[in-house]
C-alpha cells in the first residue's frame, strides 16, 4: 500500500498545505495511505483531527512522515540541498510546485537522490488537466487578495456612496496583464464597487474584460505567444506602452500589475516617473514583484511608499487566503495523482501527456528537455 506523505510547508511565510482534508478523503478512497505531518494544516485553518476524521494518520514530525513515504505531497519545492531534499528518501516520487527552469540546483539535488518528480506548474493547459491546473487555482486566490491588500491600504472607498456627508465618488482600479489572476482582480474591484480599466496584449483578451464589466485600454497587440500565453514585448513596444498607460496610471487610484511572460523577465509596464505622477495615498499591488516586478520601484515581498504611492510587492498572495487557496491546492494534485493510484499502488502512465509533461524526474533522470537544456547551457550537465 503506498503511503502518500503531506508535511509542514517550510518556507518563510507560506500558510498553505498541500491537502485539504476533504482532497485527504478522496485520496483514501482510492487504498493510498495518507500521513500527514501534525500542525501541517493549521496554518490553513485545517487541525489535525479533522485530517483523522477524513481518514489520514497524523505523524508527530517530518522525519517520521518522509522516512515512510512512497509520495510527498507539498505546495513548494523543498529548499536546494536543505533539510528537505536531505530528508527524501531514495527512490520518491515527489508532486510539487518547482519552476525546474529556475531551480536548476534543487533539480541537480533532486537527481542525486533517484527521485522522480512532477512539478504542478509544468501541467499542460489543456481542457482535460483544467481541473489540475495550480497555476490558474493559485492566481485566482492571488487576484482576489491584491485587490483586497489594495482596497485595505487605499485610504477611501472603492464605491460610490451618497451620504447624508455628500457624494463620495468611486476608487478607480487599473489592472494590467488580464490572464487568470487580473480576470479575477478586475471582477473583485468591480463587486467592491470600483470603476475598473484593464489592459492586456493577446487579442483575445478586450472580450473578456468588457465581458465582467471592466474597459480595455488598448495598447497594442502582440500575437504568437505560445499555448495561449503572451509573446515577449520588444523594448521599443513597451516604451509605447508605458507612454499609452501613463495617463491611465496618473488618473487610477489603484493599479493592479499582473503581467508575465513565461519564462521571462516580467515586462516594466510602470515606470518611476509614472508612479510621481499618481495621487498621494494611490497604490500600486506588483503581483510579478517575484520576477522582477511590473513597476519599476517595486520590492519583492516589500511594502513601501514613494511619493505618497504605496507599492506592495508581495509575491505569495495566495498564502494569505491559506484555507481556500490549499483546499483548490488539494482538489488540483488529488486530480493529478488519483489517476496513478491503482488499489493503492502507484502506478504511473508513462504515455499520458499530461504525466510527460509535469515529469522533469525519472528515478532521478532528468526527462524534461527544457530543463536538460538549461542545465547543460549553465553548464550544470
Ligand atoms: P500569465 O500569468 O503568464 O500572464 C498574465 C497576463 O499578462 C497574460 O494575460 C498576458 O497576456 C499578460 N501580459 C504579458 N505581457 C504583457 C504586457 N507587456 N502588457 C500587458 N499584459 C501582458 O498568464 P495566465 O494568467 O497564467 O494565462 C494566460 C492565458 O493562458 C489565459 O488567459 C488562457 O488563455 C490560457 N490558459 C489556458 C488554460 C487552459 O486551457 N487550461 C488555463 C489557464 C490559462
Amino acid at each position: 500500500m503506498v503511503k502518500v506523505f503531506v508535511p509542514r510547508e517550510s518556507a518563510a511565510g507560506e500558510r498553505r498545505v498541500a491537502l485539504a482534508p476533504d482532497s485527504v478523503k478522496s485520496l483514501c478512497a482510492t487504498g493510498a495511505e495518507l500521513l500527514v505531518q501534525a500542525g501541517a494544516g493549521e496554518q490553513a485553518g485545517f487541525l489535525d483531527v479533522a485530517y483523522e476524521s477524513a481518514g489520514g494518520k497524523i505523524v508527530a514530525d517530518a522525519a517520521a512522515g518522509y522516512d515512510q513515504a512512497g509520495i510527498v505531497l507539498r505546495v513548494q519545492a523543498p529548499e536546494d540541498g536543505s533539510d528537505g531534499v536531505t530528508a527524501l528518501r531514495d527512490g520518491v516520487t515527489l508532486i510539487s510546485s518547482l519552476q525546474p527552469l529556475v531551480r536548476l540546483e534543487l533539480v541537480q539535488a533532486l537527481a542525486k537522490k533517484k527521485v522522480t518528480c512532477f512539478a504542478l506548474d509544468l501541467v499542460p493547459r489543456i481542457s482535460r488537466a483544467q481541473k489540475m491546473d495550480i497555476l490558474s487555482s493559485q492566481a485566482t486566490a492571488g487576484g482576489y487578495m491584491a485587490v483586497l491588500l489594495a482596497a485595505t491600504a487605499l485610504p477611501r472607498f472603492f464605491p460610490m456612496l451618497m451620504t447624508a456627508a455628500g457624494t463620495i465618488t468611486p476608487a478607480r482600479v487599473l489592472v494590467m496583464g488580464a490572464g487568470v489572476a487580473g480576470l479575477q482582480a478586475i471582477a473583485t474591484a468591480k463587486r467592491l464597487g470600483a470603476k475598473v480599466e484593464a489592459t492586456d496584449i493577446r487579442p483575445e483578451v478586450k472580450e473578456q474584460v468588457e465581458s465582467i464589466g471592466g474597459v480595455f485600454v488598448d495598447t497594442g497587440q502582440l500575437a504568437g505567444g505560445e499555448g495561449g500565453y503572451a509573446a515577449e514585448a520588444k523594448e521599443d513596444f513597451l516604451r509605447k506602452q508605458q507612454e499609452i498607460l501613463a495617463e491611465h496610471v496618473a488618473a487610477a487610484d489603484v493599479v493592479i500589475t499582473t503581467a508575465l511572460v513565461p519564462g521571462r523577465k516580467a515586462p516594466v509596464l510602470v515606470k518611476a516617473d509614472m508612479v510621481q505622477r499618481m495621487k498621494p495615498g494611490s497604490v500600486i499591488v506588483d503581483m510579478a514583484a517575484g520576477q522582477g516586478g511590473n513597476c519599476e520601484l517595486s520590492k519583492a515581498d516589500e511594502r513601501i511608499v514613494v511619493h505618497g504611492v504605496t507599492i506592495i510587492g508581495e509575491s505569495n498572495l495566495p498564502a494569505l487566503l491559506a484555507s481556500d487557496a490549499s483546499v483548490m491546492f488539494g482538489r488540483n494534485t488529488t486530480a493529478f495523482l488519483k489517476p496513478m493510484l491503482k488499489e493503492g499502488k502507484l502506478e504511473t502512465d508513462w504515455e499520458d501527456e499530461v504525466n510527460v509533461g509535469a515529469a522533469v524526474l525519472k528515478n532521478g533522470e532528468i526527462v524534461n528537455e527544457k530543463v536538460r537544456e538549461a542545465l547543460a547551457a549553465s553548464g550544470g550537465a
